[in-house]
């Protein structure tokens, strides 16, 4: 399946990989619905995208199970009441600006991570799985979530991200099996460190972030995890489901 004129939705659009990914698929003839919960780049990222494709934009915390209706509800009706084609949950947070041990994390920072990374994205799947009405296009839709290396690995000092991001990979696996059902495929990306405003962020607060075993010795691209993400959304990976596929540069334990 070739994404053009496919219909695709994708959060944590104003920035980083959710930005670059948004690129690639107007590039590549994708319609977009693109969300955030920053106004002001959503709107910067909305206006560019537009030079070169149609470009649907709405302001939605993913916490908050009425922005995420109201948001799909909107993109159907903008786009003449069709159903969706792909979705790209990507939309994460990162608490902490230099490592804290667990006797260290605050309430506040615990729950904010979960509430976004993993309740944030329970919501956005149970939505976007909804079968009546119908959300997306079925048989033939794709999910993609984006987990991380924190999803695979434990890291000393950053346990609420640790834990947020294992159970978006275990969110994938269970709806996999559950829409796999329905011909709708649901796959999770891993990406290592990847050069992006989150990451900028620790980087000033750390100095450098360490980078262990990495083969190839450097950070990613956002522009590379979205290569990722556009293949898993089109239909050359149509075997592929419930898979968590690394793009880390061989972070090897
Ligand atoms: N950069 C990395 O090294 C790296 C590594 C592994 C995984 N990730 C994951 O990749 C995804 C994208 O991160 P990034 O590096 O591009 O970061 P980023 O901070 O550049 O972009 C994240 C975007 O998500 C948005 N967002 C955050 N919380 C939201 C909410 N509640 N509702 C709606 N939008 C919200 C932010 O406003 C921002 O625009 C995240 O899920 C992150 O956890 C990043």
């Amino acid at each position: 399946m070739s994404l053009k004129n496919k219909l695709i939705t994708i959060t944590g659009a104003a920035s980083g990989i959710g930005l670059s990914t948004a690129r690639l698929l107007a590039r590549r003839g994708a319609l977009l619905s693109i969300a955030d919960y920053n106004p002001s780049n959503l709107a910067k990222a909305s206006s560019e995208l537009s030079s070169l494709t149609t470009v649907y934009s709405q302001t939605v915390d993913i916490r908050s199970t009425s922005d995420i209706a109201s948001w799909l509800s909107k993109t159907r009706s903008h786009f003449g009441d069709r159903t969706i084609d792909g979705c790209a949950n990507i939309a994460g947070f990162h608490p902490l600006w230099a490592p804290k041990n667990i006797e260290e994390i605050t309430d506040e920072e615990f729950e904010e991570t979960i509430q976004i990374n993993t309740v944030g994205l329970f919501k956005c799947l149970r939505a976007q799985l909804a079968s009546s009405p119908e959300v997306l296009t079925t048989p033939g839709a794709s999910i993609v979530n984006i987990g991380s290396v924190s999803g695979l690995i434990g890291f000393a000092g950053d346990s609420a991200y640790v834990a947020s991001k294992h159970a978006a990979h275990g969110l994938t696996k269970c709806v996999s099996k559950e829409a796999g059902k329905r011909g709708i495929r649901v796959n999770c990306i891993a990406p290592g460190q990847t050069n992006t405003p989150m990451v900028q962020v620790m980087v000033q607060g750390k100095g450098t972030l360490p980078l262990p075993n990495l083969s190839l010795g450097r950070e990613g691209q956002p522009e590379e995890i979205a290569e990722a993400v556009a293949w898993l959304l089109g239909g050359e990976s149509g075997y592929v489901t419930g898979t968590t596929l690394r793009v880390d540069g061989g972070m090897l334990e």
